[in-house]
């Protein structure tokens, strides 16, 4: 068979070439685009990460194609129908990163509680002073987890070694979990009145956008941190803004901002005459939280560990295999 990578890195490549000693290989670090695809006409799967937009278009293109494989979780940059009516199999990664993206929500609440990112900057110029970088501890605190699913249920594990109080709004509620994580649900409103440390984990849908906004916003406890590694729309801008500029809240630490992609490449911006996901005021707002001291951003970075990678390639070479043998396979999505 041939089949053709894209958006894949060296050490992937020598990983795929290893273990796919039968095929015909073909790899780009780029994307895939209408105008790289001449060089694919033949190729009968494709393995392609989120930034491959695989339309009609591009499927209309790859008349021999026969599987897709991405190696993400969401695969909303597949026209899914499409690869049914050409009967065209997907596949994607449905967990990788549950511990990985925990572990970096907490290595953001540690860096607001400890001041690290304010105490770096200053010793990385020879200044020692402690002045305005006293902390607080995690010990005997209130983290608020809104969404217990894979990743939020880590977060509770973490949480609870630092010994902090845990509470949790869900719309799912597993009543197990909570008890064997020593957790309590409680509504959103009291969650938002009660937590010191509020953490998001909900998915992004038409139900969860900006699930924290301005109607919400003021039952925060006077002094919390939010912390965002979920989706960037799940809290409205503007109300973050006004609510650190207000001191409503203490701090914000954020993996993921509305617009983001925008932040990312400010030539986007340029391309677009409507801005589709968000608008100018936004990308504005994410600047101004760009600057200010008491809030971390980190750029969408919460799953890039080497583990989490790894185990992004190993389930996309079991996705592979799998097609090519015709055996089942739990992450196939169509
Ligand atoms: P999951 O699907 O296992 O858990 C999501 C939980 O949110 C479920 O328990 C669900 O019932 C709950 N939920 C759904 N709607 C809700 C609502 N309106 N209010 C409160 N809870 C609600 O998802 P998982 O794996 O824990 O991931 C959570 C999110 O983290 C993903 O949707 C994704 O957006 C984000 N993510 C971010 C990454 C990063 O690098 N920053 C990497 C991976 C995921």
């Amino acid at each position: 068979m041939q089949l053709a990578f894209f958006e894949i890195e060296d050490w992937e490549k020598e990983f795929f070439r290893n273990n796919l000693k039968n095929h015909e290989l073909l790899f780009s670090k780029h994307n895939l685009k209408k105008r790289n695809i001449d060089a694919i006409r033949n190729s009968n799967g494709l393995v392609v990460f989120i930034y491959s937009k695989i339309n009609k278009d591009i499927l209309s293109k790859l008349p021999k194609l026969k599987f897709i494989a991405t190696m993400s979780t969401g695969y909303d940059h597949i026209d899914i129908e499409e690869c049914k009516k050409r009967n065209i199999a997907v596949y994607n990664v449905p967990f990788y990163g549950e511990n990985t993206v925990a572990e970096h929500t907490f290595a953001l609440i540690l860096a607001l509680s400890r001041k690290i990112h304010l105490s770096y900057d200053r010793t990385r110029v020879g200044n020692f002073s402690l002045e305005n970088l006293r902390g607080f501890d995690l010990k005997g605190k209130t983290i608020g987890i809104i969404g217990t699913g894979h990743i939020g249920q880590h977060v509770a594990r973490i949480a609870k070694g630092f010994e902090m109080k845990i509470l949790a709004f869900d719309v799912y509620q597993d009543k197990k979990l909570a008890e064997t994580l020593g957790f309590r649900y409680i509504s959103l409103n009291n969650l938002l009145k009660s937590s010191d440390i509020i953490t998001l984990h909900a998915p992004y849908n038409k139900d969860t956008h900006h699930l924290l906004n301005s109607k919400n916003f003021h039952m925060i406890k006077k002094g919390a941190y939010l912390i965002n590694t979920a989706r960037g729309a799940l809290i409205e801008t503007d109300a973050l803004v006004k609510a650190l500029q207000q001191k409503k809240i203490a701090g914000a630490a954020l993996d993921v901002l509305e617009g983001e992609c925008y932040i990312r490449e400010e030539k986007e911006l340029l391309k677009h005459k409507k801005y589709p996901n968000c608008d100018l005021k936004t990308v504005i707002e994410d600047q101004m939280l760009l600057h200010m001291e008491n809030v971390i951003i980190t750029p969408h970075n919460a799953f890039n560990s080497q583990e989490a990678l790894q185990r992004i390639i190993d389930t996309t070479l079991d996705n592979i295999k799998s097609f090519v043998r015709k055996k089942k396979c739990k992450n196939k999505v169509v």
